[in-house]
């Protein structure tokens, strides 16, 4: 089955062909990371312009790029939910038009569990089930019981910032740029990571929950000390400035890897799935090549948002018999409200 799949969820506009569920024949990312940089953060009505603009030119070359003519396509996958609603509508609208002039299933996808499905593409291996999953991105951090892609519960939440909204946020104190995740992973791993003893919030023993407030609030109160002993603003050495991209490192990684384990213990899980932006991060990685249990990361080219994803875990949905209709809506929030433990 050849899948063509659509992502608007938020600045990333992607089209991407998938045959049979795990072989990625195409997908193609139109970044908006230059026009959001400026503002440190993406804002919303300039990601939905940019995605009208995009959004078939994206499609026309993974087609190219896939071999693949429109015609032969099987079916149209689209994330729509959950994201920014002007941006999910600009890929909601395309995926339903296409279908509806093919004549071919159109199957909405919830991007959080296609972050979840990424670890499948273009890889041999299937995690064992049932699996805890995090999801952890600019957007997301949550833990999910995953007792197959199709059957996936939510156990816990971030409870404000995510993971990888604190890496933004932490780079723009320490004047990096924006994304934070990529130059801060890069210069933590030249860095001191006991420099700075940063809070851990891992909330009540049995808690699933995460919160990274504080401990971005603390960086800023690190860096802001340091300066106020100047009595000027003094900026930090770059040595400085890689421990403390480092000591934030660490302690992101030792709550979510704290956290992963209380999953583990709390569903009886036989593996572990890790997917999102923050995926791609070295500590994260190196920190979880000694789990007890088999650890399933996405390649690095799918950590980020991508319609392959999408149109991977539509032909599970398909296979199913899944599709959905072509009134289908785009809908900002996540199919689960919050759980807490
Ligand atoms: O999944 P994604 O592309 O979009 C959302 O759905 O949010 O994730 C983007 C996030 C950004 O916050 C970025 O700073 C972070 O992922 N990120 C990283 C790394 N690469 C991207 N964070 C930590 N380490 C990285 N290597
Ligand atoms: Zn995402």
């Amino acid at each position: 089955m050849l899948i063509l799949g659509i992502e608007s969820t938020c600045d990333e506009t992607g089209a991407a062909v998938m045959e049979g569920g795990t072989r990625v024949l195409s997908n193609i990312v139109a970044s908006q990371v230059d026009l959001h940089a400026r503002y440190r953060g993406v804002v919303p009505e300039i990601a939905s312009r940019a995605h009208i603009e995009n959004i078939l030119p994206v499609v026309v070359e993974a087609l190219r790029s896939a071999g693949v003519e429109l015609g032969n396509v099987d079916a149209v996958a689209v994330a729509h939910r959950p994201g920014l609603i002007g941006s999910l509508l600009i890929g909601v609208t395309a995926a339903k038009t296409l279908a509806w002039a093919l004549a071919k299933p159109l199957v909405g996808v919830d991007h959080v569990h296609a972050h979840l499905y990424s670890v499948r593409l273009d890889m041999a291996a299937a995690p064992p089930m049932p699996a805890v999953g995090l999801v952890c991105s600019g957007g997301h951090t949550a833990l999910y019981r995953v007792r197959d892609f199709l059957d996936v519960e939510l156990i816990g939440s971030t409870l404000d910032d995510a993971v990888g909204e604190a890496y933004d946020k932490v780079a723009g104190i320490l004047g990096l740029g924006y994304p934070g995740g990529p130059v801060m992973d890069r210069l933590a791993s030249k860095g001191n990571p006991k420099a700075v003893r940063f809070p851990r919030s891992k909330m009540s023993r049995q808690s699933l929950d995460f919160s990274f407030s504080g401990l971005k609030t603390s960086v800023l109160y690190h860096v802001r000390g340091y300066q106020g002993r100047e009595h000027e603003a003094k900026k930090l050495s770059e040595a400085e400035i890689r421990d403390v991209a480092a000591s934030f490192q660490a302690a992101c990684v030792d709550v979510l890897m704290e956290k992963i384990q209380r999953a583990v213990r709390q569903t009886g899980a036989r593996s572990v799935i890790i997917g999102g932006g923050v995926s791609a991060n070295s500590g994260l990685r190196a920190a979880m090549a000694n789990f007890s249990l088999p650890v399933f990361f996405p390649k690095l080219e799918y950590c980020s948002d991508n319609a392959a994803m999408t149109a991977g875990l539509a032909d599970v949905l398909l296979s199913a018999g899944r599709a959905s209709p072509l009134d289908l809506d785009a809908i900002p929030h996540s199919q689960f409200s919050h759980a807490t433990n």
